[in-house]
């Protein structure tokens, strides 16, 4: 009995006294082996976590996809007519340079896209993008024309005024839908929108303050 419970504190003292003077040389001798042999599967393990947090940091940048920045970059006016008699109008033929910038680490197609004309709030315009291709962190321009035809309107009240002002307001709507593809692993549809407003100067036929959101 007083063997055993001699015995059972050295244990709990031998634990904690790693750093203790007491023990002296014969301490780090002994319980150098089983340090080693512990801290092994620490530097395995924290070697993992940086792998695993080196490939989500991967993931997160170059897997994201994100929508294609669209941008109106210059409108150009064609064919431009106007008149008060019989009743106020407008027609003009509207070029539009779009830029689709990709961000991408993979190539975005598009299938489908729309850009429409609006005087207030009703579409006067509207035309449909021809499908393309636009590589990884690459921009791609490209001309859209609208035919803008202002007899669309019903009596609209305030365009007589406007056309005798001699400018008239307009905003423009595009919307690009694709698919982004990275490194064959990532395939995601994606949206891009551009909202745009602009002034078209019947007088010089030109456009003016064209501002986009
Ligand atoms: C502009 O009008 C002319 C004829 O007046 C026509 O030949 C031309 O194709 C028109 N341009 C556009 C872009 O509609
Ligand atoms: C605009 O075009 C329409 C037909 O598309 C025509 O009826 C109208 O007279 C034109 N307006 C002007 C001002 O040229
Ligand atoms: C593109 O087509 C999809 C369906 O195929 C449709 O849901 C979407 O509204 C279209 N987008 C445009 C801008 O036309
Ligand atoms: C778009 O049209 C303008 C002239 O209206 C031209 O200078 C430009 O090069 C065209 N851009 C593309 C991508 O075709
Ligand atoms: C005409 O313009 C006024 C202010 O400029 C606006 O409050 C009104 O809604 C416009 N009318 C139409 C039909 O858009
Ligand atoms: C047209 O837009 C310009 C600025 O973009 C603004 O100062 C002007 O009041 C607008 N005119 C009408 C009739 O809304
Ligand atoms: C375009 O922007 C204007 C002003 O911010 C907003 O009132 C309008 O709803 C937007 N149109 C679309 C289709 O997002
Ligand atoms: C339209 O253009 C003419 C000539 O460049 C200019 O004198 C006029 O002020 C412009 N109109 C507007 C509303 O800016």
């Amino acid at each position: 009995m007083p063997e055993d419970n001699q015995f059972q504190p050295l244990a709990p003292a031998r634990l904690h006294g790693k750093s203790d003077e007491e023990f002296g040389v014969f301490k780090p001798r002994a319980s150098k082996p089983p340090r080693r042999s512990s801290k092994c599967p620490v530097y395995v393990l924290a070697g993992l976590v940086t792998l695993a947090a080196i490939a989500l940091v991967f993931a997160l940048a170059v897997l994201r996809v994100e929508a294609p920045d669209v941008e109106l970059k210059s409108v150009a006016v064609k064919n431009l007519t106007h008149g008060t008699s019989p009743s106020p109008s407008f027609n003009v033929t509207l070029t539009a340079e779009v830029s689709v910038q990709n961000k991408n680490f993979g190539a975005f197609n598009f299938e489908n896209g729309t850009a429409t004309v609006l005087y207030e709030g009703m579409v006067v315009g509207d035309e449909e993008f021809s499908k393309a291709h636009v590589e990884s962190r690459k921009t791609k321009r490209m001309n859209v024309t609208l035919d803008v035809r202002s007899d669309r309107l019903w009596n609209d009240k305030n365009l007589s005024s406007d056309i005798s002002s001699g400018s008239v307001n307009l905003t423009t709507y595009a919307q690009v839908t694709g698919k982004v593809r990275v490194m064959k692993v990532v395939r995601r549809r994606t949206t891009a929108r551009m909202n745009c407003s602009m002034t078209l100067n019947l007088t010089s036929s030109s456009i003016q303050d064209l501002v986009c959101r």
